[in-house]
């Protein structure tokens, strides 16, 4: 697909920019372009555009205003040790973008052209790379319904935008460990939209957000519809569990759970050092008991956002509890450094997860 260069008429100078991504936090800070891409049930996907990122104008019936006909993606860029920009997995994107748009009647947009877009405006605002320790660019791919219409049906027009977000760390002042609040409300139930990156699961996860940061902790725990039982994920994250025996489990990909691509990445990276890795329900009294006895050792949330982060402390209705020593543990640890050393070309990338832009 061509994209028309659109020039922008202002962008950001070069002194305020480098105050911008000096520490610029999650997602406070923008670049200057923006790619968009058109899509009519008559045409398909055209008018490809890089140009300024600035406010697009809606007409007040869109669909996606009134339906939440929406989805999204989040994966980032890194700065390799040799200064060149890589990004990591963005095929799997790509196709889970896929995914969520058939969930969501959505067009399927070629994943070459999810790609391509991506590539296209991480290389124009290739100056606004973070300069804080860590740093990346996050890459917000979406795509939402804009026609006007009133109907409750999937709509016949779409837009496609990628933006960027400077990025530092997700947790305030990098936390070391984050305490999770366990929800009393259900992020998703068997055939709904849970598996999909829908803008709609995060609208339903922001009550129990609130509930979880009022009272002083940094993420939600999300238990399955059915039973109030099993252990799915976190609001922006999935889960792992070690124990001291050296098994891994993390709660299986039943439909009800995003299948993150950090989550995938760890499993291969877990089982090639050796470990068992299982796909396994757990529920929260198990959790509880097995924190309590000490068999469970670390507990770690990953995320593309979050990267590899331990979850210290567990509370709820029934009190809390506290796991491990409460700090990031050895596996959280080492795994987190693999991981982040194959994104930043210091490990070795033996799968072809990272692609040079
Ligand atoms: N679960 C939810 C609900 C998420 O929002 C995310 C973040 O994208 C994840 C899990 C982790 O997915 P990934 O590793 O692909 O970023
Ligand atoms: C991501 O990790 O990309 C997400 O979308 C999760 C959200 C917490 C920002």
């Amino acid at each position: 697909m061509k994209f028309e260069h659109i020039q922008h008429p202002a962008p950001v100078p070069g002194a305020t920019r480098a105050q911008a991504i000096a520490d610029p936090g999650f997602g406070k800070v923008f670049t200057d372009h923006m790619v968009m891409i058109d899509y009519d049930e008559g045409e398909g996907w055209h008018n490809a555009t890089l140009g300024p990122c600035e406010p697009i104008p809606l007409h007040p019936a869109s669909s996606v205003l009134h339906y939440a006909q929406e989805i999204f993606e989040g994966l980032k860029a890194y700065k390799l040790a040799d200064g060149t920009m890589a990004l990591f997995r963005p095929e799997a994107n790509a196709k889970r973008f896929n995914e969520s748009a058939k969930r969501l009647a959505m067009p399927e947009l070629p994943e070459d052209v999810f790609i391509e877009a991506v590539k296209q405006v991480v290389k124009k605002d290739a100056d606004w790379f973070p300069g804080v320790e860590g740093g990346s660019l996050y890459i917000r791919p979406f795509m939402f319904a804009n026609e006007h219409f009133l109907g409750v049906r999937p709509a016949t027009k779409y837009k496609f935008i990628v933006i960027l977000s400077p990025a530092g760390n997700y947790f305030k002042s990098g936390a070391p460990a984050v305490s999770v609040w366990i929800s009393e409300y259900t992020r998703a139930a068997p055939g709904g939209t849970g598996a999909a990156k829908c803008g709609g699961n995060y609208a339903a996860s922001l009550v129990p957000t609130g509930e979880a940061f009022a009272k002083g902790h940094d993420q939600t725990v999300f238990l399955d519809a059915a039973e109030h039982k099993w252990v799915e994920e976190l609001g922006g994250m999935n889960l792992f569990f070690v124990f001291d025996d050296g098994r891994v489990i993390t709660p299986p990909l039943g439909g009800t759970i995003l299948p993150g691509i950090t989550r995938d990445s760890i499993i291969t990276l877990a089982r090639e050092q050796g470990l068992d890795v299982a796909e396994e329900m757990y529920s929260i009294d198990q959790w509880r008991e097995d924190a309590q006895s000490g068999k469970l050792v670390e507990t770690f949330a990953c995320g593309t956002a979050a990267v590899v982060t331990a979850v210290g402390k567990v509370a709820g209705r029934d009190g809390e509890f506290t796991i491990g020593s409460g700090g990031p543990g050895q596996l959280t640890t080492t795994i987190r450094d693999k991981l982040v050393g194959i994104q930043r070309g210091t490990v070795e990338d033996t799968h072809g997860w990272v692609m040079k832009l």
